[in-house]
């Protein structure tokens, strides 16, 4: 076949289900033929010795993104884009905020028109805080219409968390019209309980920010989503599990057969409440909710996700930084931990640590980690097969990741805007060389070569995983389906 416009010859392509040595043909930006020795190519990448991989899906991250206060996410599309591109991943959806008070057309515009500097591929979640009649009869139906098809929900953080019957109605809604939503777990009463006894007593360091949310917290929480949920007969998926009480409360959930995922992040495998405990001020670089736990705790969690509970490793990427005034320190370098911003950057980091943690240590293997980082993500969130596969058909997202090239994670590797990783000095082995968007280098050896702007928005059409499951109590359907 002479027709194609680039061939990568010679590497081993991973898949979810296995992995074959097998040349990828590309034309129109799309693979075109996959097999052995294939023929022309107006281009050739050499990748023997090396894995080729689906681009990433990271289906959490927070960029450019408007918060109520009037801040903004200091990753800009370019930035965030080009930590993604060169850390292999290829799509990302991130987070258009509603703020109590206003519609979601007050914010969404907007956040679109920023969007369209990106260099990956991206979709949105859109984030509810203020379920009026209005958002939820005419704004929702209107944007999942319009290929947005996944809510994110807040059970914590003011003003962002909703009640309970706000989030039974937001279920309803989502389920008339066929939409995932996401779910922060936390019980926002017992974090406020907690939090005004801790400053009372005193206990205002960032470590304090993990004794004020401890794993009931986010037991409790995911326990009341899923049961929300199943009255309503509505999908979701519970956002950044960060320990073994709340993915149980998953896994009993499924054994039921409710249909319910659950994503966790890399910073549940690596970090714990003791990096919050460091001198000063410093523990904020590591502040984060859900926190992270400790040792035992992480090799609980990659239990879950070699049973397949926990089937989505996203970033939760947050780009606050450390230094300056529009970050960590918003409030000042000795601010309280609740003034202190929630969140850390891993857009770039999420594969290498996924990969080194999990397949490197043998807590995986290679087709569970592309399952979790690429495959599950496109196939829960609506862009299998385009995304997330090495097949005829798909985008020719790829990465030619070397499994043997030892890092050492530095903040200078990093493409984001952020003056710092949480994982500086953390040791990974395997990292990505070259990166493809839709049969596009854009990525080599950590040097991003795309231009803004360059990225699709994907429109997510409705599919198949989240149907209801028609099991209702009492047979009666509070919130009957759009035929
Ligand atoms: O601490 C976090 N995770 N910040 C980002 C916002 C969220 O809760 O996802
Ligand atoms: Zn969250
Ligand atoms: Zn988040």
């Amino acid at each position: 076949m002479s027709d194609l416009d680039l061939v990568v010859r010679g590497g081993t392509v991973a898949t979810a289900s296995g992995a074959m040595r097998t040349d990828v043909g590309i034309r129109g930006g799309r693979i075109a033929a996959l097999g052995e020795s294939l023929k022309g190519g107006a281009r050739e990448i050499d990748a023997a010795g090396l894995l080729l991989l689906p681009g990433g899906v990271d289906t959490h991250c927070h960029i450019e993104q408007p918060e109520a206060d009037g801040t903004v996410h200091e990753d800009s599309f370019v930035t965030a884009s080009a930590a993604a591109l060169a850390g292999g991943t290829t799509t990302a959806i991130c987070f258009s905020p509603q703020f109590k008070g206003h519609p979601i057309a007050a914010t969404l515009p907007g956040y679109r028109a920023r969007a369209r500097k990106a260099m990956i591929d991206y979709s949105f979640h859109q984030i509810i805080t203020d379920p009026t009649d209005d958002v939820l009869g005419r704004e929702i139906p209107a944007l999942i219409a319009d290929g947005i098809r996944s809510l994110k929900v807040f059970m914590t953080y003011d003003p962002l968390h909703v009640d309970d019957r706000q989030l039974l109605r937001i279920l309803a809604v989502a389920r008339r019209h066929g939409a995932l939503v996401t779910v922060h777990c936390e019980n926002y009463e017992a974090i406020r309980w907690r939090t005004e006894a801790l400053l009372a007593a005193g206990l205002t360091a960032p470590k304090y920010h993990a004794w004020s949310r401890p794993p009931v917290v986010e037991r409790e929480a995911t326990h009341r989503a899923i049961a929300l949920a199943e009255l309503v007969d509505q999908p979701i998926q519970i956002f950044h599990v960060s320990c073994d009480e709340a993915a149980e409360e998953i896994a009993r959930a499924r054994a039921r057969g409710q249909k319910v995922w659950g994503e966790t992040c890399p910073q549940y495998f690596v970090l714990g409440a003791a990096d919050m405990d460091r001198p000063g001020f410093e523990g904020a670089k590591f502040m984060c909710s859900p926190a992270p736990r400790d040792a035992a705790e992480s090799e609980k969690l990659w239990r879950h996700v070699a049973r397949g509970t926990l089937d989505v490793i996203s970033s939760d990427h947050c780009g606050y930084s450390y230094e300056g005034d529009k970050g960590k320190r918003l409030h000042g370098a000795d601010a309280s931990f609740p003034d202190i911003p929630n969140g850390i950057p891993g857009v770039q980091t999420r594969l290498a640590i996924a990969f080194s943690e999990g397949v490197g240590k043998g807590r995986i293997d290679l087709a569970q980690f592309v399952a979790l980082t690429a495959t599950n993500p496109a196939r829960l969130f609506g862009l299998y097969p385009r995304k997330g596969a090495i097949a005829v058909g798909s985008d020719a997202d790829i990465v030619l990741w070397d499994t043997a090239r030892r890092v050492r994670i530095s903040n200078g590797l990093l493409r984001h805007a952020i003056d710092y990783t949480p994982y500086e000095g953390l040791e990974v082995t395997g990292w990505p060389v070259l990166t493809l968007s839709r049969g596009e280098v854009v990525a080599r050896d950590g040097v991003v070569q795309a231009e803004p702007g360059r990225g699709q928005f994907l429109a997510r059409g409705p599919y198949d995983l989240i149907r209801p499951t028609g099991r209702l109590a009492n047979g009666f359907d509070a919130a009957p389906a759009l035929p």
